[in-house]
């Protein structure tokens, strides 16, 4: 039911497991899925394009520009037209290819190009899989997004037995299921999250100004990750160096009051994470022009910024279903974070140890541990900000349909 009228775009691979996409496309069209595919070189070897035509309905795509297709660049708008992308087989080679970045066929072009969930489906050798290499080529690729789906335990067409082999046409079909069924009820259910990034500047002249360090990634990579998974997201940022996709509706503000003003006006929200670093206090007054070096200045009056998260926590009227705190800390980080979520009444909190210097602040990589209201906790290890997002992002959205079900 959830797969009806979902358009899926399938890359077959050059792997034995490549003949079980013939039974898949069956699959996802019993289903009411639109299927279109890209067979590789390698997969050629495998499967035929006629079978694959005449299954899909479809014209198969081989080459990366095709005289036939009246300029139209198939490496994008394929990716445009699907609302998934699946890669089966994966192979080692293939995630090798891919965890470089390298594009020299209409497979890897489309996947690099893409702007869609892509779910790489591996199968090879159980020696292939558990070498180093591959291993931290699947590290890179869950850290630059890519879903995986399998491998699981079996027997290999080699005749070996262990990881490796390919999840089944079904298993496929049912991970596929879980996705969208979750992805089209926040859509349906038209759910909005808020998150809060970056850090503010408060001015004391027009050239000086007091702030905080922050870079503003990991919220942005959160607010990236829920719009994926069907949020609506407003991200409201304070300056950062960020190039903020399109896909996502982004409010730019320089000071905390602007910040909180901006919250404010995009209220109601079901979500929200406050993962902005909002400057504690301002300066009382902003002077109109540069402060002179030669004048007598000594001291700057200071006030308080309004705290955003224990606004939206403790105003009944304003409390998403779902609020999620921030807590950068050096020292106790956990115990800290936890009288944190207690003191701004958050469901959640994201405690982050910024006393290392290989994550946190300005870089791309993040650790940090996951508390909920129950006292839960899920540590991330170190990785990239946008793996550490997705977690929280789906930690978050599980969390919500837990809060909806005990409110119904
Ligand atoms: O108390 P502390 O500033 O450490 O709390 C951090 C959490 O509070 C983060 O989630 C941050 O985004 C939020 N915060 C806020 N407004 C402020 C200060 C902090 O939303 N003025």
């Amino acid at each position: 039911m959830n797969l009806k009228n979902k358009k899926i775009l399938l890359i077959i691979g050059g792997g034995i497991s490549a003949y079980k996409s013939l039974d898949l496309i069956r699959l996802l069209q019993r289903k009411g899925c639109f299927v279109k595919v890209i067979l590789t070189k390698t997969g050629k070897k495998f499967v035929t394009p006629l079978s694959i035509s005449s299954l899909s309905k479809n014209k198969v795509f081989e080459d990366t520009f095709d005289e036939k297709n009246n300029g139209k660049m198939d490496h994008i708008s394929l990716s445009r037209w699907a609302d998934a992308i699946l890669v089966l087989p994966t192979t080692a080679n293939l995630m090798s290819k891919l965890s470089r970045g390298t594009a020299n066929d209409l497979a890897t072009t489309v996947i690099l190009a893409a702007d869609k969930e892509i779910f790489l489906i591996p199968a090879m050798n159980v020696r292939m899989w558990i070498h180093q290499a591959t291993q931290k080529n699947f590290n890179l690729l869950f850290s630059f997004g890519y879903k995986f789906i399998g491998p699981i335990d079996g027997e290999m067409a080699c005749g070996e037995y262990g990881k490796g082999k390919m999840s089944s046409p079904r298993q496929i079909i049912s991970y596929l299921e879980k996705f969208f069924k979750k992805k089209d009820y926040f859509k349906k259910k038209n759910i909005k999250a808020i998150v809060t990034t970056g850090p503010t500047k408060e001015y004391i002249d027009p050239v000086r100004f007091i702030s905080n360090e922050s870079s503003g990634k990991q919220g942005y990579e959160i607010a990236l990750e829920l719009e994926r998974l069907g949020v609506k997201t407003t991200l409201i940022s304070g300056p950062t160096n960020i190039n903020y996709s399109k896909d996502i509706k982004v409010k730019r503000v320089t000071s905390g009051k602007q910040m909180f003003d901006i919250v404010k006006r995009t209220l109601p929200a079901d979500i929200a994470v406050c993962s902005a670093a909002v400057s504690d206090f301002k300066p009382l007054i902003k002077n109109k022009n540069k402060i002179k070096k030669r004048l007598k200045f000594n001291e700057i009056k200071l006030e308080k910024n309004p705290d955003i998260l224990e606004f939206l926590g403790k105003n009944n009227r304003y409390k998403p279903k779902l609020l999620v705190g921030f807590s950068a800390e050096t020292e106790n980080v956990i115990n800290n974070s936890i009288d944190k979520m207690k003191e701004k009444y958050c469901d959640m909190i994201i405690a982050n140890d910024v006393s290392k210097k290989t994550s946190g602040f300005n870089v791309d990589f993040n650790e940090v541990t996951i508390i909920d209201k129950k006292g839960n906790t899920h540590k991330i290890k170190r990785n990239s900000k946008k793996f550490v997002a997705s977690i929280i992002a789906r930690k978050i959205m599980n969390s919500f349909l837990d809060i909806k079900k005990n409110l119904n």
